[in-house]
């Protein structure tokens, strides 16, 4: 199911958090990269018709999401950022309530429900009080909730946030499988979450459209930018005013070896590196651009 978003805008009073925003969003799983503050949560709030927009418009599918929020509604599936559940209650009780609100029939509740633990890998803790429930139970039932009435359009708003690794990896590869045949969009600011299997990607920072995109484009963004140099702790501060630093540990005797984005190589000693696309988000959120996207040939590397 296709997303057209065309110059949304969102004032909350005199805070613009998402300013003339234009993006389409087709099928498969697509990532939302941003800062804190950026946008991400209004942004999916707005396509889940919780939130009106300022101006703008969006259609989702064959609907306009302002003129039939309705129809919109009866399409996605939506886990917000902040998900409260009923501690008290088990997981078969939470989607059965779930279900209750969303006007499944009666009679095809208990299999719907069945089908969704067993979706979400919850079958056998199903009467377990939610209370009890790990970070990664919790977030998949997250999602249980959001597939009831198998929607074409699935929203989740930061769903790795606090997982451990192990249960952050389980998670991404439940959203990739449920990705394969409907549209998931995913927002987060674990680069990696995006890297293991989005078709798309889109940055915002401070309300703004900054990079929209395959992944490789991404990684692409910070070709011929990125280095490593090997540095004296008293270079530290000069780098770090200069230059959007990636990373750094100690290296042998006293020395930092630092990976940093540059548009020129960093006190000219700085060794070319291959760009990720975690640098890519890094260069595009730096706006750094490679010095051939400035009208100058190639990068050249000292
Ligand atoms: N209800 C609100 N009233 C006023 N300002 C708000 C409200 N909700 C969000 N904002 C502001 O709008 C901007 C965007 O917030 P939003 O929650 O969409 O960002 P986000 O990208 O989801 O951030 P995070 O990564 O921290 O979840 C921020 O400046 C935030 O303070
Ligand atoms: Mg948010």
């Amino acid at each position: 199911m296709d997303i057209q978003i065309s110059h949304l805008t969102k004032n909350y009073g005199s805070v613009r958090a998402l300013d003339d925003v234009s993006l389409t969003i087709k099928g498969g799983m697509y990532g939302l990269l941003g800062p804190n503050g950026a946008g991400k949560s209004t942004l999916m709030k707005i396509l889940a018709t919780l939130l009106p927009p300022t101006s703008g418009s969006v259609t989702i599918g064959a609907y306009d999401l302002v003129k039939q929020p309705g129809e919109v509604r009866q399409n996605l599936g939506y886990l917000p950022q902040d998900f409260g559940f009923y501690r008290s209650l088990n997981a078969y009780q939470t989607l059965d309530y779930i279900a209750t609100m969303k006007n499944i029939p009666a009679n095809q509740r208990k299999a719907q429900i069945e089908r969704l633990l067993e979706q979400v890998n919850l079958t056998k803790d199903a009467r377990r009080r939610v209370g009890g429930y790990s970070g990664g139970m919790r977030q998949r039932l997250g999602i249980a909730q959001a597939l009831m009435g198998d929607p074409a359009l699935l929203i989740v708003d930061e769903p790795t946030a606090g997982l451990d690794p192990e249960e952050r990896i389980r998670f991404r590869n439940l959203l990739a499988r449920l990705s394969g045949d409907r549209t998931v969009l995913l927002s987060t600011h674990i680069v990696a979450d995006i890297e293991a299997s989005c078709v798309g990607v889109a940055v915002i920072n401070q309300g703004k459209l900054v990079f929209n995109g395959t992944p490789d484009e991404l990684v692409a963004r910070a070709k011929g930018l990125v280095w490593q140099i090997d540095a004296a702790p008293q270079e530290w501060e000069q780098l770090e005013q200069h230059y959007s630093i990636i990373s750094s540990r100690s290296a042998s005797g006293s020395g930092l070896q630092v990976r940093l984005i540059a548009a020129e190589n960093p006190f000219g000693r700085g060794v070319p590196a291959e760009a990720s696309l975690e640098d890519g988000y890094m260069a595009v959120m730096s706006s750094i651009h490679a010095p051939a996207s400035r009208g100058i040939k190639e990068a050249s590397y000292a």
